[in-house]
Parts: C-alpha cells; structure tokens; sequence
C-alpha cells in the first residue's frame, strides 16, 4: 500500500503468554508502566509506523484482554488471534499466519517490552529496508541480561540467539540481548517457521530460532541495536520497576526539555500522556496521573496527587489529592485538601487546608479556607465560607443540594442542611444549623442565646470548700 511504497504492512503483537513470572492475577500485558498498560505503549509504538494490518495475538483470559485492547481505540482497528495453548513465540506467530495474509512484511512485537518508541520501531523498518533483509532484529545491552536471549556473535557477525535456559556459562556473561521487535520478510518467515523445534530446555517453540534458520539458509540477517535505557520486558515485579523507572525518566526529561522545571525528577511521578505548559514548578512527591492537563506558571507540590484533573494556568497545589476535578486559574489548594470528582473551582477559588470538596461549584474568587465539607453545592462569587462549615448533604437517603449565592458569608461552624439556598450577601452566624432558606442579604441565626452567669466561678468555689467540711 502508498504509505510503505508498494510494500504492505502488518504488526504482530505477542502477548498470549502464561506471565508466570509476575505472579499475577492480571495478564503480564495490562500491567501499567507510567499509568499505560504495557500493551498499549507497544500498540501505539505499532500505529506510529501506520501498519495495514494490526493483530494481537492472545489466549490467557483473552476476553478480558481483547475487551481492554478494543477499548483503546487504536487504528487500525487490531485483530485478535487466539492462540489456544501457550507453546512459544515461534508458534504464538505461526497461529497469525491467516491474519497476515498477503502483507508483504511482518513486524513482531512482543506485548511485554513498553521501552520501544514509534521511532525506534520506524528506524527498525528503514534499516531492514535499506539492507534487504529477510529478517532484522533489534538488540540492547542491559546491565543484568537474566533471563533474556543472548546475541551470540564470531567476531561483529551475528550467529545466533541463546536463551537463558539453554545458554552455556560464556553465554550467559553476554549482555547483548535481543528484544522482541523483529521485521521479516513474510515469505521469509512463514518459510523458516516450520523449521524451528523444540528441542530445547522448554520444549517451547522459539520465535528466535529462525534468525539462525535464516542466516544458515544464506540470507540476510540484520541487527540494530538500540539503547533503551538498561531495561527491556516486564517479566517480573522487579523488572516492571526498572522498565517504570526508565519510562519515567523519559517522560520527565520531555517535560524538562518543553520548560517544566522538575525540583528533583527522581521523585516527581508523571503519567505518560500527561500535558503540562511551560514555566510550572513541579515539587518532589507530586503524582500527576491518568488524563491530567496542568497549565502554564502552576505550583504544584510537593506532595500533590492530580487524577484526571485539569489545573489552569497560574494555581498552586501543595500537600493534596484532586481527582476528577477542575482548579481554574490562579486557584490555590491545600495544604492538605481532598478534591474529588465532580469538583469545580473557577479562577481565584480557594480550597484550604483540611477541606473536602465533591461534586461541587466554587465560583469566581470564592474561598473555603478550612476544616469544611462542601458536596453538592454551589457556590457563586466571592462567597468566603467560615472554618468548620459543613454542607449536610445525606439524609441517610438521598443527596441533596446547597445553593450560595454572590458574597454571602458563612460564619463559622455553620451546618448548612441540604436542601437549603442562601440568597445573595447573606449571611449565616456562627455554629447555626441552617434548615431553612436564607434570603438575599438577610443574618440567619439558630442557636441559643448566651447566658452570662456573673461570679459564677467564686461562688462555685465557695460552695466545694463548704462540702468538704
Ligand atoms: C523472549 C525471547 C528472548 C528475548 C525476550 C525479549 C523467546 C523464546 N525468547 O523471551 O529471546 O530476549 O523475549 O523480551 O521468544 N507469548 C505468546 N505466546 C507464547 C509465549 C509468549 O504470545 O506461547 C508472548 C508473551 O505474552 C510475551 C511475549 O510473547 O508478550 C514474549 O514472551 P515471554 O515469555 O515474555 O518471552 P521471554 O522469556 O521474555
Ligand atoms: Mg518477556
């Protein structure tokens, strides 16, 4: 097709292994490295080259994974390859066979490996290309190559791949690996295929043997190495952190290099596909997560935790968790606020410390500045809402809402009991239960009137002495 030349295209994504190694109830695949599921870095990597065809091959609670690919929305539209048993990589792409039909070029990847970019998947192609290969295979060099096949070379040349079980002790110093981004000529691949065995310590089918196949048989092999940052597949826990590690780096050097100052990068938590503008300061312990977009000259840290929340340009976030919420510009939050869903705050708002807020409107320049509960309301402007004030919003059935209006002043400790509104300029005096609607600039006041006991104290004094007697 236009897009490869005449060539057409089609990506083979493994990812119906057992995942035995991570001790999981979740497939290897659908572990999330910087807040994305491991599989859909490598499918996005996979769409970057515009691929004809996409499949996934699958088999291990394939529903559930099938379910979460097609929920990605990734084009083109993948197609899914059961596999039936697990008998290795060789044969995971000998089922794809029918799914690849005609395209003229093969690219596998492996569902495991998150570190490849679109890029590096691009270069792959161009060098394959370029070299007429049958087959190319990218390597790395990783720092501990454990469990990884091993590049065996004479001299520069490649011979073969060692897997870490059927490797020999020299093998195994070797700290070239191959990855699992290969391009094939179809022809090529679906010729050697056959051929491979499984005459090793697994009694598996091994994808890697036909490198070997290939290059036996006289063709072209070629080899791109690539420096991924010492870390490759996610087989195990630990391996999932290294690889998190190294995405995290990537991902904080992008925001460093588009004018994002990072206080301490080594502990700042940022998702991929997290938006951030210019001349913010990020301070340490901040996680900024799922589909969170911060804007320009924000402040925010240390110790912040955003989740699928949008934060304008200008506000300040410290000591706080805000999910599913918006803090307009020039707002400020915390310390020590809870935003969740629902919760809105216009430019200028304020949310203090000690403040929960949920499924609430805080207009313009309103402020909440401690110890409150706000749900289910809405605040217009410039209301200021005393210490301690809380919306009761749960009759033990139902939620229900409160409605402030422009300038109206809460006083402290005021238990506002849903559904209440309170007019314009209003005010409501301090530790009253409000039960009943306040009018535009009225005083609402419930509580008892103060009685002043004079000489209270003497006299009760006077009084113990007496009874000790
Ligand atoms: C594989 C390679 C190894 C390479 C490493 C790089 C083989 C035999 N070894 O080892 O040379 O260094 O990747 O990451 O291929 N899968 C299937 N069906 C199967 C088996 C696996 O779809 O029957 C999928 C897995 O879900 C995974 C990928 O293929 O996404 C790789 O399988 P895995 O078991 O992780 O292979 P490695 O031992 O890591
Ligand atoms: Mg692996």
């Amino acid at each position: 097709m236009p897009k490869h030349g005449s060539r057409s295209l089609a990506v083979v994504v493994l990812a119906a292994g057992q995942g035995k190694r991570i001790r999981s109830k979740v497939p290897k695949v659908l572990h999330p490295v910087c807040g994305r599921p491991a599989l859909l870095h490598v499918l996005k990597a996979a769409a970057h080259v515009r691929p004809d065809r996409l499949i996934v091959v699958v088999n291990h609670d394939k529903e559930a994974l099938a379910a979460a690919v097609r929920s990605w929305g990734i084009e083109p539209r993948p197609a899914f390859v059961d596999q039936g048993r697990a008998l290795g990589t060789g044969h995971a792409v000998m089922v794809a066979e029918k799914a690849v039909g005609r395209c003229d070029e093969v690219l596998v990847l492996a569902g495991d490996e998150p570190l490849h970019t679109g890029a590096g998947i691009a270069a792959l192609l161009r060098a394959h290309r370029r070299r007429g290969a049958a087959a190319t295979l990218v390597t790395t060099t990783l720092p501990d190559a454990h469990g990884y096949g091993r590049i065996v070379r004479e001299g520069d040349s490649f011979v073969r791949i060692a897997e870490e079980k059927d490797a020999t002790a020299t093998e195994r110093r070797i700290h070239e690996v191959a990855t699992m981004a290969y391009a094939f000529r179809r022809v090529a691949l679906f010729g050697a295929l056959p051929l491979v065995g499984t005459e090793n310590r697994q009694r598996e089918y091994y994808l890697p043997d036909v490198f070997a196949i290939l290059k036996e048989k006289g063709d072209i092999v070629g080899v791109m190495e690539a420096d991924l940052g010492g870390g490759l597949g996610i087989n195990t826990r630990s391996e999932l952190a290294n690889v998190s590690a190294i995405m995290r780096g990537r991902i904080n050097s992008a925001h460093m290099d588009a004018g994002v100052t990072l206080v301490d990068p080594s502990q700042t938590y940022i998702d991929a596909g997290v938006r951030i503008g210019a001349d913010t300061v990020i301070a340490p312990l901040t996680f900024l997560e799922g589909e969170t977009r911060v804007g320009s000259r924000c402040e925010i840290g240390p110790s912040a935790r955003i989740v699928d929340s949008r934060v304008d340009d200008g506000a300040y976030v410290q000591f706080s968790v805000v999910r599913g919420a918006r803090i307009g510009a020039d707002c400020s939050v915390g310390p020590f606020a809870s935003l969740r869903p629902g919760t809105v705050l216009a430019a200028g708002a304020k949310a203090g410390s000690f403040v929960e807020i949920k499924a609430s409107r805080i207009g313009p320049g309103s402020k909440v500045p401690h110890l409150s509960y706000i749900g289910d309301a809405t605040l217009g402007r410039n209301v200021n809402v005393g210490a301690g004030t809380i919306t009761c919003n749960y009759d033990g059935w139902e939620k229900h809402a409160t409605v402030i209006g422009d300038d109206a002043l809460i006083g402290s400790d005021t238990m506002l009991v849903a559904p209440v509104r309170i007019g314009k300029r209003a005010m409501t005096g301090a530790a009253s239960a409000i039960t009943r609607d306040v009018p535009a600039g009225a005083l609402a006041v419930e509580r008892s009137e103060q009685r002043v006991v004079k000489g209270y104290r003497a006299r009760k004094a006077a009084e113990k002495k007496l009874s000790k007697r």
